[in-house]
Parts: C-alpha cells; sequence; structure tokens
C-alpha cells in the first residue's frame, strides 16, 4: 500500500512462489469453511466463546498443538504467508479440529476492524525479529501494534509474546513498560509448543523469553 507517495512499513517480505495445483484445489476446498472473511472481522470476540489471536502463525504448529488442547476457545490464527495458510488448512481438517479460523491479511487490517475489548488473548510467537539497526522499523511488536492490541483485549485479557532474539525482548519490554493498563507476568509459557523457530534459537544459543502481559480489569 502506497501513503501519501511513501511505501508503507511492513513487518513481512512477499517471497513466495505460487501455490501449485494441490495447495489451490485445498484452498479452494477449505477456504469458505475455514476462513472468516472480512465482512466478518469486526464481529470477532461478539459470540459466548473466548477468541485467541494466534498472530503469524507460521506453519501452525503452536496454532494447531494450542487450538486442540484448549476446545473451549476459538482460536484465529492471522498470516500472510500462504503456504503456511494452506498446511493450517490442512491440519485443521486432519485434526479434525472445529475451533480454528484464519484470516490472511496484514495483521493490522484486521486488529484495526476488530471493536474494542472482544479478544480474549493475542499472541504473538517468534515475530521475524529484522535484527539491522535500519529494519527495526519493521518489527511487528512496537507502539502502533501494541495499541491496537490493547484496545481489543477484555479486561483481564492476555498478551503473550516469545522470541529468541533479546533485543527485540528488550525493545517489548521498554515499549509495553510505557503502557499502564497492560501489566507484566511471569514468564510461563503457558500452553505454547516448543516448535521449529524455538528449536533453531535453541541450538544457536539463544535464551528464549515467553513475554506475557495481562490487561488490568
Ligand atoms: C518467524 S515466523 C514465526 C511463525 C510461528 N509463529 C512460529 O512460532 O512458528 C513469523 C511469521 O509472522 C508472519 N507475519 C509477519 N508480519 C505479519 C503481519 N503483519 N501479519 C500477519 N503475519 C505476519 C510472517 O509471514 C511469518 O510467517
Amino acid at each position: 500500500m502506497i501513503l501519501a507517495g511513501r511505501r508503507e512499513v511492513r513487518s513481512f517480505t512477499r517471497r513466495e512462489r505460487p501455490l501449485g495445483l494441490g495447495a489451490l484445489a485445498t484452498r479452494e476446498r477449505l477456504w469458505e469453511t475455514l476462513a472468516v472473511p472480512e465482512r466478518e472481522w469486526e464481529y470477532l470476540g461478539e459470540g459466548p466463546r473466548q477468541v485467541v489471536l494466534d498472530i503469524g502463525f507460521g506453519d501452525g504448529e503452536s496454532l494447531l498443538t494450542m487450538a486442540a488442547n484448549d476446545l473451549d476457545r476459538d482460536y484465529v490464527g492471522v498470516e500472510v504467508y500462504r503456504t503456511g495458510v494452506i498446511k493450517v488448512l490442512r491440519g485443521i481438517e486432519e485434526r479434525g479440529l472445529n475451533n480454528v479460523r484464519l484470516v490472511e491479511a496484514d495483521a493490522h487490517d484486521l486488529l484495526g476492524k476488530i471493536r474494542d475489548e472482544r479478544i480474549a488473548a493475542v499472541q504473538v510467537f517468534f515475530p521475524d525479529p529484522w535484527p539491522k539497526t535500519r529494519h527495526h522499523k519493521r518489527r511487528l511488536v512496537q507502539g502502533r501494534f501494541l495499541k491496537e492490541v490493547v484496545r481489543i483485549l477484555r479486561p483481564g485479557g492476555l498478551f503473550h509474546m516469545a522470541t529468541d532474539w533479546a533485543q527485540y525482548a528488550q525493545a517489548a519490554l521498554e515499549v509495553v513498560g510505557a503502557i499502564p493498563s497492560l501489566i507484566r507476568e511471569d514468564e510461563g509459557r503457558g500452553l505454547r509448543p516448543c516448535t521449529r523457530f524455538e528449536r533453531r534459537g535453541l541450538r544457536l544459543g539463544h535464551e528464549v523469553r515467553d513475554l506475557r502481559f495481562r490487561k488490568t480489569t
């Protein structure tokens, strides 16, 4: 999207190959049932069941495992990586899950549509670290994003970020520290399983941090 003559800074790049025929067929077959269409974004979290947003679910390892172990809540996964979306569509079907639906979009676009205080939890696991200083502005977890997270979380709702990137964790702690309505909790991982990104971080000798913040009631 071009804004006022300049390109908007995105937290992702689009360098994917086009989907193959098998992937397209999966999408065609499952998308109608398993996607949250844009016209429904504003109603997310309005029903009786709690909604957890998993932003940037990648291949969906965490999303599928957590949803399978937490059937009383609904999970909505948000991702721009189309191959990941197809994998998760297949995963939902294979596991017979009824509590997962997907949005294929930039998370900022979705968050902007959700009404105030509707979401029980927002989770961002291993967001792209954008390590170069000149790319820090591309990091997902920063002021603009957190402002929307705070707005859509219910009182008592949880924001949970996991990262193996020490400087990203530090930067996130500093930004959240300036938001009085988010109170830091212990670094427990909750239902979050150990996934590819965590294993890679550990192999590289990185410390994995679970930063959890509760919205004040
Ligand atoms: C490093 S991967 C982590 C995947 C997964 N959370 C995990 O722990 O295995 C980060 C993912 O975030 C996605 N992403 C980055 N910015 C996003 C945005 N603004 N909206 C939706 N997805 C985004 C990327 O496409 C990528 O798949």
